[in-house]
């Protein structure tokens, strides 16, 4: 079986629905159930004994070590973290707490494990460390796209406690032998994303009647990939990635935020037209930029297309499509993901109409 933490988040839990349905081989799923983890994600496995949750912290060592000495997986999924920039900039303590200091207890606890096993399963063993491209920085326009050796330069308190928690693990491949690949992704999106982000926000507002809240001028540039093409990716990895090596993961499709903002509203548009038949775009309205805000992140792939065959199955186009009609047919999910804490986030981070 394989450990997975943060699975019951937005990518982790696309990650084990996509695990489940590829093979039969178990996961048990630690996940702290913040405000951003949600069982629902789940819901199609409530009766699947392969799936195994088990709600705590991965800055729980004590907890750690007991579901690594009861379940004995074979690797492990570390996507748990703090993963929101607008939150991490209103309140970074957590973001270190969970992101750096979670993330070395993940890894003193397998070092601990993987030492104690039998040469063959020592081997075979893996730790995969989910990361994210903002560790690299911001890209001028016209500059190449980021490869693995790019230097990090981490602009925002959560892109340098994702950036101290990939040095964490480099670390412990080095000095300690522990077989930790990591992979840095662009932007996700997809079912069950939450709609603190982007994406999913300027769908749901804009079926509300509510501003599409565009930073600034809205010209930065962001790299977009389906999240199923990420947790094939990171599957790939599991299988054939080599100890001590860093994949860059996305999707080829750059975009400024405006374009991709006008773009969802074109969807919705056709799919889900307003009650007065005039455009969702008139709805974008530019708000005060994200401080330290990066302008462009670009991913050059081809390390692991090279190396471990993996391609994006998904284009912006297939892949938004199908995003904005998963939110329409969803709205007990939508329901559910908007109760209580989202609101009170709303309303402190954008206030008035736009909450
Ligand atoms: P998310 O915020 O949707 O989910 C995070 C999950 O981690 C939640 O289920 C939460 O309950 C859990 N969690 C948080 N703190 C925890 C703790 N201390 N112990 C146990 N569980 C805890 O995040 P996501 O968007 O699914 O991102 C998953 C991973 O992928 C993160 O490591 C993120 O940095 C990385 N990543 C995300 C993107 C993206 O576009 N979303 C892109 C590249 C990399
Ligand atoms: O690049 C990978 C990263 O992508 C991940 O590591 C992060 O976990 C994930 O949250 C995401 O970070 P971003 O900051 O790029 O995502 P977000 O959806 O918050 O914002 C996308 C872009 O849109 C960014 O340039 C900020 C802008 N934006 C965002 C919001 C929420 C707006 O213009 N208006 C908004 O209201």
């Amino acid at each position: 079986m394989i450990l997975v933490t943060g699975g019951a988040g937005f990518i982790g839990a696309n990650f084990i629905l996509d695990w489940l349905a590829a093979s039969d081989e178990p996961v048990v799923n630690l996940d702290k159930l913040t405000y951003a983890g949600n069982l629902e994600n789940l819901a199609a496995l409530a009766h699947d004994a392969r799936h195994v949750f088990v709600e705590g912290d991965i800055a729980d060592r004590a907890l750690v070590d007991a579901l690594l000495a009861r379940h004995k997986p074979r690797a492990l999924a570390h996507f748990a973290a703090e993963s929101h920039v607008d939150r991490s900039i209103r309140g970074p303590g957590e973001f270190i707490r969970t992101n750096v200091e979670g993330a070395f207890t993940l890894l003193e606890a397998a070092r601990a494990y993987w030492s104690a096993l039998p040469q063959a399963e020592k081997a075979a063993f893996r730790f995969h460390h989910v990361s994210t491209d903002e560790v690299y920085g911001s890209l001028a326009p016209e500059a190449a796209p980021f490869t693995e050796t790019h230097p990090y330069a981490p602009n925002s308190p959560y892109s340098a406690s994702k950036a101290a928690s990939d040095h964490l693990a480099r670390a412990w491949f080095h000095t300690y032998g522990l077989p930790v690949t990591i992979s840095n992704c662009s932007n996700n999106y997809g079912p069950f994303h939450f709609p603190e982000k982007l994406i999913p926000l300027v769908i749901l507002n804009a079926l509300a009647g509510k501003p599409l809240p565009v930073y600034g001028d809205g010209q930065q540039m962001r790299d977009w990939l389906y999240v199923s093409d990420h947790c094939a990716a990171i599957r790939r990895i599991l299988a054939a990635g080599q100890p001590g090596e860093t994949y860059n993961v996305g999707g080829g499709n750059e975009m400024s935020n405006l374009a991709l903002i006008k773009t969802i509203c074109a969807l919705l548009d056709t799919l889900e037209p307003r009650a007065d038949g005039l455009p969702y775009a008139r709805q974008i309205a530019h708000v005060a930029d994200r401080p330290g805000h990066d302008r462009r992140y670009s991913i050059n792939a081809r390390k692991i297309e090279r190396e471990l065959g993996w391609k994006p199955r998904e284009t912006l186009a297939s892949g938004i499509e199908k995003t904005v009609r998963w939110y329409l047919e969803h709205d007990d999910w939508v329901t559910h993901a908007q109760s209580g804490a989202y609101r009170e986030w709303m309303a402190r981070h954008y206030g008035g109409a736009h909450a």
